[in-house]
């Protein structure tokens, strides 16, 4: 959803920390790429489509002169991939640029005003208008904060922006409404991005960029302003957080891999985690009436299994909803319910509007997040993080795990405080003490085999995902990870359900892979596995140690440590569909960290 970075400092030329630091963010959008500079009452701007390294061979971005300048990997919305709808942006006399992530939702008509005042567009793209609105407010004669703040109060939708001018060639200005934004202090530079993790290694201060606050940047000076009022607001800096993992690639060829043999440590991190916040979050749950869990994409996946097992365990009747459609579902929503939205990022644009229109309603919302100091951790009452380490995979794989885990202690905790179950959540806490080992021999005894299948795979156009109960959460995240990365059409379907309709598919070949615990579904997932063999599919199962019965009848399968709490299942099951789906996307010689078309962070509804 676009990153955008700032730097200004008083003696070293910025470019190169720009370029590495925009490497950094590529996650959030890698369509294209630009970075411009300030040097010699100048504007130097280059930019293009494509991924970074590839623009940054053609064009050297990183050689750009100046001591200050701004960069922007984009993931676009308005304005298809292209040169010209690359940002930076600038005004018609180039005399300022700027960067944005985010959408303005009056672009249409504030174009329109801008076109008839004689401004020229160079491009498609929503953003543009900032810069001609700013470059209209200077020549009104106004400094450049205020030409900036007036341009920003035209503005409807959401924006993280950061802006250059030739004629103040060492400040950056920059502003928040919705999409992040932090400023990063170190004793060389000052500099604002989108995120923490892309910070240099050398910012050792943080300020969080609070909604409606304008910040003006020089090298020894920082100046944050309230968007309405225009008057200067105290500033709140914190020390860098300790990151629990490190955002370097290591050995591996690709963060996808790298992420997914993290596991068992994320496992020990989020058994660690600290009790308190675990019990406050359980406190809140056991209070309600109803839970509605919320989220998008692998969110939401955990989001079903959280919801089973703490109607299951805590006997807290708790629902999963897709958190975009939130608005439109009519949910039951009164003092005794209470929102668990579920987000990695904690920026996800469909999550945090449904929280906000539930805060205006006076719902109690929660949030289980991975990025302290996201937007979601400032609209929850009470949050939990994921302890996963930064994911710099587009495809969520660490997080996924670190997030069924947490829901687990949650649910084991409510459970605990209502006296519901008490006997099989001790059972589950001990599964959540296995887990570190559990997880590691999932996945070193199920490599090999993810890579022999993936050889099938990676020919194949479709496969089915198909499971029962709470591994509905399983098959459904197995066939959104097979999609994103390697572009092989997959469905993930509660296998009850798929003789009403996709059956109709299936044919000589045809991948089913139904994920198959010992538990209470384990007959009808047979029944439903001798379904599609009739039909001649071809048959992969995830089944526990032990299972003949599903073996003989599968023509492939992943085998599983034996669980004894078939609750958590998911947690081990889905381990060799995260490596199924790895190995599938480099067999068809895609790169599984940066799947077309999509971007980590979501930041646009
Ligand atoms: C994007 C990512 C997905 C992710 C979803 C929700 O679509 O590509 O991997 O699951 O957003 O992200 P969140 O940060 O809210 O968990």
């Amino acid at each position: 959803m676009c990153g955008i970075f700032g730097c200004t400092s008083s003696r070293l030329s910025v470019s190169t920390v720009i370029y590495e630091s925009l490497k950094r963010l590529e996650y959030r959008g890698y369509d294209s790429v630009g970075l411009a500079t300030t040097h010699n009452g100048s504007i130097y701007l280059k930019k293009d489509q494509g991924r970074i390294r590839e623009v940054e061979e053609n064009l050297h971005l990183s050689f750009l002169p100046g001591r200050c300048g701004i960069g922007h990997t984009r993931w676009a919305t308005h304005g298809a991939p292209s040169k010209e709808n690359a940002h930076p942006v600038t005004d018609c006399n180039g005399m300022l640029a700027l960067v944005h992530n985010g959408v303005i939702e009056n672009y249409l008509e504030l174009k329109d005003q801008l076109q008839k005042l004689g401004h020229r567009m160079r491009s498609r793209t929503d953003s543009e208008v900032i810069a001609h609105l700013i470059e209209m407010h200077v020549k009104q004669g106004l400094p450049l904060d205020e030409a900036v703040r007036r341009t920003l109060l035209l503005l409807k939708g959401s924006y993280a922006i950061a802006a250059i001018f030739a004629s103040d060639e060492d400040t950056i200005i920059c502003a928040r409404m919705e999409s992040p934004l932090v400023i990063g202090l170190s004793p060389n530079f000052v500099c604002c991005s989108s995120d923490i993790p892309a910070l240099p290694k050398e910012v050792e201060k943080i300020i969080v960029v609070e909604n409606g606050e304008i910040v003006v940047i020089r090298p020894h000076t920082i100046i944050i302003k309230s968007l309405e009022t225009g008057q200067e607001l105290p500033l709140k800096v914190t020390l860098r957080e300790e990151m629990t993992g490190d955002a370097d690639i290591g050995g591996f060829t690709h963060y996808m891999l790298k992420e997914i043999h993290e596991q068992p440590q994320v496992a020990l991190n989020v058994i660690k985690a600290p009790a308190k916040f675990v019990t406050q979050l359980a406190e809140k749950l056991v209070k309600a009436e109803r839970v509605y869990l919320i989220g998008c994409g692998t969110s939401y996946h955990a989001c079903i299994f959280g919801s089973h097992v703490l109607r299951f365990l805590a006997k807290i009747d708790s629902f999963p909803l897709i958190a975009s459609e939130f608005d439109y579902c009519n949910a039951s929503l009164d003092a005794k319910t209470v929102v668990l939205a579920l987000s990695q990022s904690g920026e996800t644009m469909d999550v945090l509007s449904a929280l906000k229109r539930l805060q205006d309603l006076g719902i109690e919302v929660l949030a289980l997040t991975n990025v302290m100091g996201s937007s979601i951790t400032r609209l929850a009452s009470a949050y939990l993080g994921l302890y996963a380490g930064p994911e710099i995979g587009v495809a969520a794989t660490k997080t996924f795990t670190a997030q069924l885990l947490m829901l687990a202690r949650v649910a084991v905790e409510a459970s605990n405080i209502k006296g519901e179950n008490v006997d099989y959540a001790k059972r589950i806490e001990e599964f959540l003490r296995q887990s570190p080992s559990a997880i590691k021999s999932s996945i070193s005894s199920n490599v090999r085999r993810a890579q022999e299948l993936s050889v099938k795979m990676s020919l194949k156009d479709h496969a089915f995902f198909l499971a029962r109960g709470v591994n509905v959460a399983t098959a459904l995240e197995g066939a959104l990870k097979l999609k994103e990365v390697s572009y092989v059409h997959a469905e993930g379907y509660p296998a009850g359900e798929s003789k009403h309709g996709p059956i109709a598919l299936v044919e000589e070949d045809y991948p089913c892979v139904f994920i198959c615990p010992q538990d209470e579904t384990y007959d009808k997932v047979i029944g439903n596995i001798m379904e599609m063999k009739a039909r001649g599919a071809f048959i992969v199962s995830c089944i526990e140690e032990g299972d003949k019965e599903v073996k003989e009848i599968s023509d492939f399968s992943f085998v599983l440590p034996s669980v004894e709490v078939k609750m958590l299942t998911p947690v081990l099951h889905v381990l060799p569909l995260q490596l199924l789906a790895y190995y599938t996307a480099v067999a068809r010689g895609f790169d599984p960290d940066k799947p077309r078309n999509l971007a980590k962070s979501v930041t646009v509804p």
